[in-house]
């Protein structure tokens, strides 16, 4: 979908991939935007203020006050101009403005101005990206509703190779592209998604859980929201936040609560899909006290627990339909496509820990979408944000 005639207001700070933001405005001006651009005063150490300007085709804006010109730069009126603000690339130091409300300069009163969607590329170091601080800004303007694109991982300017690479410029477009393009898709349409892992007691401080971090579930859910979905989200414990008008985020612990909270919404759903890690088995008794350090050996009798998904599948109208998602580490597709005809689901999403990058905890994953007649679509290895997007592209024509 093309961006013509959209009004995009670009804000660039002090990183070393500034100098990647050429590409980027070219590649808007292509598409028929109207781009601005605003500068941090560090950002013209990487990029000058002349080559935004030229390759955006308009003034840039890096001050409060012209002291050329004696004029004011109204940032409460650069806001208001713009249909979307993406900010890129963003350093922890703006990151971490942003997240608390500073505005010691124009950018910054400018993103605290925004009455539109605001898109936002980080871009820094290893351990900067890694670090609790930057994980807690950036989760902070998530839940403060922007939208984080996620660094990529690759060679970053210091030598070291990691997590920390803003996104590609062409990655940028095509986030703005499918949030101006594709809303209309799932409009209508309700849909319920689980994420996250399941914690089942042992006793009052200890659980049985997994490594599910729920970005893979929280990814399709603002992939249908940005598509026009009313979405429940039904996550196990995550430090991950969502807030959007037509979402309704439900947090749960155990299995046994997500079936409960599961059956209370399932008929009102037209689609379901459960990328929830729900741990197959609980502790058949959960100690009241914490369990004392007294025997050489522990033993923990575990019952099964109920299978939500074969639960909605055996549930189902004829109208809605049901994916669910299987993680294996050998036999993918055999493995996957006997769950697929056991539980009689009408498609199901595999992912394969074979190799880095896929499954639980990072930003991306490798996926294969097996439907019912055995038709199998092999997506590549992208972001989660991607493979959400991707994922509902393939599902919406049935
Ligand atoms: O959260 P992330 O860190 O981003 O990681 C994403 C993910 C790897 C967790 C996700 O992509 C994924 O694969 N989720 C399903 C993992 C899993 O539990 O697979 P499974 O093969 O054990 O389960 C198959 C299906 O049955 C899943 O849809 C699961 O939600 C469902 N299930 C399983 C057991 C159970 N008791 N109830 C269920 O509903």
């Amino acid at each position: 979908m093309s961006l013509k005639g959209k009004r995009i207001l670009v804000g660039i700070t002090g990183g070393i991939a500034a100098y990647k933001i050429a590409s980027f405005i070219r590649l808007l001006k292509k598409q028929g935007a109207e781009v601005r651009c605003m500068m941090t005063p560090a950002s013209s150490d990487f990029i000058t203020p002349l080559t935004v300007a030229t390759l955006s085709e308009n003034p840039v804006g890096l001050e409060f006050y012209d002291a050329r010109t004696g004029q004011w730069t109204n940032h409460v009126e650069w806001a208001l101009w713009a249909d979307a603000m993406i900010f890129a690339p963003v350093t922890a130091n703006s990151l971490a403005k942003m997240a608390h409300g500073f505005s010691d300069n124009f950018l910054l009163a400018t993103f605290l101005s925004a009455k539109c969607p605001v898109f936002i590329a980080p871009a820094m170091d290893l351990d900067m990206y890694a670090h609790p601080s930057t994980k807690r800004n950036l989760a902070q303007l998530e839940a403060d509703g922007a939208f984080i694109i996620p660094a990529e991982s690759g060679e970053l300017a210091s030598g070291l190779t990691g997590e920390g690479r803003m996104a590609e410029p062409e990655t940028l477009l095509a986030v703005l592209e499918d949030h101006f393009g594709s809303d209309e898709s799932y409009k209508g349409k309700k849909l319920l998604i689980t994420a996250g892992p399941t914690y089942e007691a042992i006793d009052p401080v200890r659980f049985i859980g997994n490594h599910s971090s729920g970005k893979m579930g929280f990814e399709l859910a603002k992939a249908a929201l940005q598509k026009g979905a009313e979405v429940v989200l039904i996550s196990g414990p995550s430090a991950l936040e969502l807030s959007h008008p037509n979402l309704q985020l439900i947090r749960i612990q155990s299995a046994q609560q997500l079936l409960e909270i599961v059956q209370k919404h399932w008929s009102k759903a037209d689609i379901g899909i459960f990328a929830a890690a729900v741990a197959d088995y609980r502790p058949a008794d959960v100690a009241e006290q914490k369990i004392k350090k007294s025997e050489d050996e522990l033993t923990i009798r575990l019952v099964k627990n109920p299978d939500v998904l074969a639960w909605a599948a055996a549930n189902k109208q004829a109208d809605q339909q049901v994916i669910g998602f299987a993680l294996e580490t050998n036999n993918g597709v055999a493995n996957a496509s006997e769950k697929l005809e056991r539980k009689q689901l009408d498609a199901i999403v595999l992912n394969e820990m074979n190799e880095p990058g896929v499954g639980f905890g990072g930003n991306t994953n490798r996926v294969q979408l097996i439907r019912k007649d055995n038709k199998i679509t092999r997506f590549e290895l992208q972001s989660k944000a991607e493979t959400a997007r991707a994922l509902l592209e393939a599902l919406i024509v049935k």
